[in-house]
C-alpha cells in the first residue's frame, strides 16, 4: 500500500456519516501508537505534520517513519501538512511526497486568502495532491501563534461558495467554536457541572448546517477538536503537573458533527496529554529509572488506547480501512 489522498475517504465518510481522524505526529512513538490503534480497528488514517513538527523531527525522518507504519499495518494512510502558512512550505511538502496539504490563509482578507489558496491548489493538483483551505479563525495556540478569543471569528457562511469555487480546494476547515490546545475556553465562557468541571459553550451547529446547505456534498474539516480527557489532566496534575481548568470539546458534539458534513476531525492535544500524563506518572512511580524505552512504552500504549476510543466512539471510522 502506498500513501493515498483523502479524496475517496471523504467521499465515503460524507455519504455514510462518519469522519476520518487526523492525528498530529512528531516522533516514532506517536506514529506507532496511532497506527497500531488504527490497525486493530481497521480504520483509515490521516497523519498530519505541522511546520513545527517538520522542523523538530525533519521531513525525511517523518516520511520514513510513516512509510514504515504503512509497511507494518498495510493501512490506507494520507500524509497531510497541517497549517501550511506559505506557498513555499506547501510546495516543499508536495515535492517531498505528502499526499495532502493545508494552506491556512484564515488570518488574511478574503481576497488574499483566495489568491494564496488558489496558487497552492494549482500546484498541488498538478502533482496529484489534495488541498484543505480555511475560512474563519479558531482561538488557541498553533505553532507558537496565539489567537486570543477576541481575535477569533466564526466562519461566515456567506463566503464559503465564493472561496470554494474560486480556489478549487478539496475540503474546507471552518470555525464553529472549536479551539486549539488544552485551554480552549476561559472559565468565563463556560459553566461548571456538579463535579466542578468546566462545561464549554456548545458548537455552532447552525453555522455548520448553513455552510453545508451552501456546499452540498462538500467535505468540511474541524480543527481544535481535542476533548481534553479529564483522566489524563488528573494524571498530569497528580504527578507534579499544573494544568488547571483544561477543558475540551465534548465528544458527543464531535460525533454529531461527523454524522453531518464534517469528514476530517483534527486531534493533537489529547495525544499530548496522554503521553505527558503517562510519562509523569511513570517517573513518579519509578524515580530511579532513566531508560527512555521504559517510560515511552506506557506513553505509546496510552496514545494507542485513546486513538482506538476516538476511532470507534467519536469518529465512527472503525472498520472502514478495507474500502480504500
Ligand atoms: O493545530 C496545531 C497542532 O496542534 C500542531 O501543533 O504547531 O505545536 O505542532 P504544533
Ligand atoms: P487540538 O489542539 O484540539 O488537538 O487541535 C489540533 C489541530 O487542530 C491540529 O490542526
Ligand atoms: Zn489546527
Amino acid at each position: 500500500m502506498a500513501l493515498v489522498t483523502s479524496k475517496a475517504m471523504f467521499e465515503d465518510a460524507y455519504k455514510n456519516g462518519y469522519a476520518i481522524g487526523a492525528f498530529n505526529v512528531n516522533n516514532m512513538e506517536i506514529i506507532q501508537g496511532i497506527t497500531e490503534a488504527a490497525k486493530e480497528e481497521n480504520a483509515p488514517l490521516i497523519l498530519q505534520v505541522s511546520s513545527g513538527a517538520r522542523k523538530y523531527a525533519n521531513h525525511t525522518y517523518l516520511m520514513k517513519l510513516v512509510e514504515a507504519a504503512i509497511i507494518e499495518t498495510d493501512l490506507p494512510i494520507c500524509l497531510h501538512l497541517d497549517h501550511g502558512d506559505t506557498f513555499e512550505l506547501c510546495k516543499s511538502c508536495v515535492d517531498g511526497g505528502f499526499t495532502s496539504v493545508m494552506i491556512d490563509g484564515s488570518h488574511l482578507k478574503l481576497e488574499d486568502n483566495i489568491a494564496l489558496t488558489k496558487k497552492v491548489v494549482d500546484y498541488a493538483h498538478a502533482h496529484g495532491v489534495v488541498v484543505e483551505g480555511e475560512l474563519g479563525r479558531l482561538a488557541g495556540i498553533e505553532d507558537a501563534i496565539n489567537v486570543s478569543a477576541e481575535d477569533s471569528s466564526y466562519t461566515d457562511p456567506a463566503e464559503v461558495e465564493e472561496f470554494v469555487t474560486k480556489t478549487g480546494v478539496d475540503s474546507l476547515a471552518i470555525a464553529i467554536g472549536t479551539s486549539h490546545g488544552a485551554y480552549k475556553f476561559t472559565a468565563a465562557q463556560c459553566t461548571r457541572n456538579a463535579q466542578g468541571v468546566l462545561v464549554p459553550p456548545p458548537l455552532r451547529f447552525d453555522i455548520l448546517k448553513e455552510v453545508s446547505r451552501r456546499l452540498p456534498g462538500f467535505p468540511i474539516v474541524l480543527h481544535g477538536s481535542s476533548s481534553v480527557p479529564q483522566n489524563f489532566v488528573k494524571m498530569i496534575n497528580d504527578n507534579g503537573g499544573k494544568m488547571p481548568d483544561a477543558v475540551g470539546i465534548p465528544e458527543d458534539q464531535l460525533r454529531e458533527a461527523a454524522r453531518m458534513s464534517v469528514c476530517k476531525i483534527n486531534i493533537d492535544s489529547d495525544l499530548r496529554l496522554a503521553m505527558t500524563g503517562s510519562i509523569r506518572q511513570y517517573f513518579s512511580e519509578h524515580p530511579d529509572h532513566f531508560d527512555p524505552r521504559q517510560y515511552l512504552r506506557p506513553a505509546r500504549e496510552n496514545i494507542k488506547q485513546i486513538v482506538k476510543h476516538k476511532l470507534v466512539n467519536v469518529l465512527g471510522c472503525a472498520g472502514k480501512a478495507s474500502l480504500f
